[in-house]
């Protein structure tokens, strides 16, 4: 069973100053929480890691980064710059970025071959769109994103990282999965990463929400959240996080 976690994406909200106020408040109260990870925009991290210093169960990462190591790539934030701030995950192939950036299989494969190789955690996000749904693809497609990175470093290397399950369908639409069919992705995954001796934390993601969370959780593959505009406030994160420590 891996560790109870629970990730909260900001995506491109907030400034320096309230991402560092969201921080020490979800510090303050944290104690008693799972393990945390927040995942600020990039110009953020700096102000939320000095705001966490010293705190402990909370760890912070980025939401995206570039899959070369350096160079003349004008935008571009690479692996060793988020390592360098503190940073200990990054998430690669969010749908957002997959759908709204073009990001596909192979790019989100050397994406998380960079994160880790500059020994950064990734936190691979998979999942299917609601037409795949419809038309029965689900696991397949979810199978053809796992694939992807482990074809390129391999099946214990992606077991050392996070997987979380969002299905597009349910991300910011406040339409949950329900926990059978979250349970049935997860079962999924898990039997796709086999038995490698490591036991790698399966986040659900998709409108995660204070009154839901207690049924995804008590399921026996969910070992987790990576919580989207729930985690933009603190009490409604924090009870989040309570729900988990009940479950898990
Ligand atoms: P919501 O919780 O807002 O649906 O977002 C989920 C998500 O995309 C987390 O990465």
């Amino acid at each position: 069973m891996a560790k109870p976690l629970l990730a909260g994406n900001w995506k491109m909200h907030g400034t320096a100053q309230s991402a560092a106020t969201l921080a020490g408040q979800i510090a303050d109260c944290a104690a008693e929480a799972p393990d945390i990870i927040l995942l600020p925009s990039f110009v953020c991290i700096p102000a939320v890691i000095a705001e966490l210093a010293a705190r402990t169960n909370i760890s912070v990462g980025a939401q995206n980064l570039c899959q070369h190591a350096q160079g003349a790539y004008t935008g571009e934030v690479c692996a060793q710059m988020l390592a360098d701030l503190g940073c200990s995950h990054v998430l690669v192939g969010h749908s957002e970025r997959r759908a709204l950036f073009a990001e596909n299989n192979q790019l989100v494969a050397e994406k998380f071959a960079a994160a880790q190789s500059t020994g950064l955690t990734p936190i691979l996000c998979v999942g299917e769109t609601l037409t795949e749904r419809q038309k029965g693809l689900r696991l397949q497609v979810v199978k053809e994103q796992i694939t992807a990175v482990v074809d390129l470093v391999g099946l214990q290397n992606v077991c050392r990282a996070v997987i979380a399950y969002e299905p597009v369908w349910a991300i910011g639409t406040g339409e949950t999965a329900t926990p059978e069919q979250a349970q049935e992705v997860h079962a999924y995954i898990r039997a796709q990463l086999g038995e490698q001796g490591i036991p790698t934390p399966l986040l659900y993601g998709g409108s995660v929400k204070a009154d839901n969370a207690a049924a995804l959780f008590a399921q026996p593959d969910i070992d987790g959240g990576l919580v989207g505009g729930a985690s933009l406030e603190a009490e409604q994160f924090l009870n989040i996080a309570q729900q988990m420590v009940e479950q898990k």
